[in-house]
């Protein structure tokens, strides 16, 4: 996936990458920051730790990209001091100067946190980190198609480009996948609103949810594996 990417400003002001040839953006253009801290953060992550509130929360993200949800996550977690491990799975690493590019540094310096987003997009791939108290992380380069570990998650992000880009990513297969390697009661939150991965999602035993979505999408989903 060696496409040439460039960089846009989004409504919210963050900035993320947009590749033409896929006519996909790693995040929506309708504002990076607020749609990962809507989908991801609040509907997948907030929303686990509800109903699991003393639990160490394992979360898979399916495309680490400019590692912006990752960090996302990170902040909150120490936000609301709790334990995270996470795994992220990336099958064509940005550059740093890539992810520099961004400007995300910038953007998140006001955190109270004890490690800067530039440090953290440093971090060593395909081993285990603790970058704070609250987080673990294993940033892993590898296909989500090749990955078969021995652990299960509490919670997926599913974030692939979309399916008219990533067809193979979308299928009732991959949904199947993500039913097996989720706990029980295990969470899967996605940007894709889309009736056919809702219903692979139901194929595969999920009870599904569409939730309102982030500015600019009507529509999200929440799959809970019961
Ligand atoms: C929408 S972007 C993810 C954005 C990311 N969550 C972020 O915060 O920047 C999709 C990502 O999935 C990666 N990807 C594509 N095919 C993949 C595959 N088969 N397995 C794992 N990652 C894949 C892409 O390289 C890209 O980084």
């Amino acid at each position: 996936m060696n496409y040439s990417k460039c960089k846009i400003i989004t409504k919210d002001g963050s900035s993320t990458f947009r590749i033409d040839r896929l006519k996909e953006s790693y995040h929506s253009i309708h504002g990076a920051v607020t749609e990962s801290n809507f989908i991801y953060v609040n509907e997948g992550f907030n929303f686990w730790n509800l109903q699991n509130p003393n639990k160490t929360c394992r979360i898979l993200e399916l495309g680490y990209g400019t590692g912006l949800m990752t960090y996302l996550t990170l902040l909150e977690a120490s936000k609301k001091r709790k334990k995270v491990v996470f795994t992220s799975l990336e099958a064509f690493p940005l550059t740093n100067v890539e992810i520099k590019l961004l400007g995300y540094n910038d953007l998140f310096q006001d955190s109270n946190t004890t490690i800067d987003f530039n440090t953290f997009s440093k971090l060593s791939w395909d081993k285990l980190v603790l970058p704070t108290n609250f987080f673990k992380l294993t940033k892993k380069q590898i296909r989500f198609e090749d990955f078969n570990p021995q652990t299960s998650f509490d919670l997926i992000y599913y974030d692939a480009f979309g399916a008219h880009a990533q067809p193979e990513l979308w299928n009732s297969e991959c949904m199947k996948k993500c039913f097996d390697l989720l706990s029980n009661k295990g969470v899967w939150v996605s940007y894709c609103a889309k009736g056919s991965v809702r219903r692979g999602l139901n194929e595969a035993g999920f009870s599904t949810q569409r939730l309102p979505g982030p500015p600019g999408k009507r529509e999200m989903l929440r799959a809970i594996k019961s």
